[in-house]
């Protein structure tokens, strides 16, 4: 059976567990050089939306391992065209061995993997970023020693960072605080599977929308942006509701001496975060953009190895 990742919900404990474990060896592993798992094998790339750190990240990780990484803007595809997502997902299945996919709507990548045969991976949708999460998790980690009992901080907007992030907390019994401004709140089914995994792990999820209270003695404050890819036409609203919900010096100073500053970057540098913040002694943010790399290399490894086609 194929497996697909498209959202956290996805990955059991065990599983996150065992990818950071698997993340963490390709990283002490990479100077050792280029390795095999991914031989004979493509990936296509899809990209409906730009991109800085998934798509450099996941071409490399297919490189370094060994396979081909095929990047496709979905203007040069059929899609464009008015072909459907199911019949690009069937034609694809017959040559590539695995789908990268940045999506603009999160059911017609649902729609990606439930037609095709091979797996197909989030590389961002409005909905979930879960390559995100993971490299996030990773980072958490490397840099505080644990996930279980880590106390960790979202200010801003309720999207698809924060609720993957959320989610990969939960699982792993971390603490989840999250201030968003009214309105912006993850979706209620997140937030409720979310708190049923953090009652399993011993972690819990906490919605408010007070950024000086989540933050105070957090360990982790992480934002990201106000206006996401596909919101432009909401930034003056947006620019109003998340007054107050900058990260600055002031903020960050309630938090826990040794805090960790976290973004998944882009920075709208001046918005969400001050230049003194992100570019501080507490930002950690290129570590997290490093561990994408190597957190994808993880996700490729669990989902496409073992799945060569044999020679005719
Ligand atoms: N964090 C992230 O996904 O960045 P890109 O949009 O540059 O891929
Ligand atoms: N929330 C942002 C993340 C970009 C990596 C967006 O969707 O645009």
């Amino acid at each position: 059976m194929k497996r697909d990742l498209l959202g956290m919900e996805d990955l059991s404990r065990r599983e996150v567990e065992e990818l950071l474990r698997l993340a963490g060896r390709y990283k002490k592993g990479r100077k050792k050089g280029s390795s095999s798992e991914l031989r004979g094998k493509t990936v296509a790339l899809i990209f409906e939306k730009p991109s800085t750190r998934t798509r450099v990240s996941f071409e490399v990780a297919v490189h370094e391992m060994g396979g081909k990484p095929l990047f496709l803007s979905s203007q040069e595809l059929q899609l464009s065209r008015g072909e459907t997502v199911a019949d690009t997902a069937r034609t694809l299945s017959r040559y590539v061995h695995g789908i990268v996919a940045r999506v603009s709507s999160h059911d017609n990548l649902v729609e990606l993997a439930r037609y095709s045969t091979i797996p197909v991976i989030n590389a961002l949708s409005p909905l979930q970023h879960p390559c995100q999460a993971l490299a996030d998790l990773l980072t958490m980690q490397e840099q505080k020693g644990k996930l279980k009992g880590l106390k960790v901080a979202w200010v801003g907007d309720g999207n698809n960072v924060c609720n993957s992030l959320m989610l990969g907390c939960a699982t792993l019994g971390s603490h989840f605080r999250a201030a968003v401004p009214p309105g912006y709140e993850p979706p209620a089914e997140l937030v409720e599977l979310a708190r049923r995994r953090a009652e399993e792990s011993g972690g819990s999820v906490e919605i408010g929308h007070d950024p000086k209270e989540v933050v105070s003695g957090a360990e982790v404050v992480y934002t990201d942006v106000f206006v996401s890819m596909g919101k432009e036409e909401e930034r003056e609203r947006r620019k109003r509701d998340f007054q107050g919900f900058q990260v600055n010096s002031q903020l960050l100073s309630l938090a826990s001496e040794e805090v960790i500053f976290m973004h998944c970057l882009p920075a709208h540098r001046g918005e969400e975060v001050t230049d003194e913040v992100i570019d501080g002694p507490h930002s950690v943010v290129f570590d997290q953009a490093e561990n994408r790399l190597h957190a994808q290399k993880a996700v490729l490894f669990k989902l496409l190895s073992g799945r060569a086609r044999s020679s005719p």
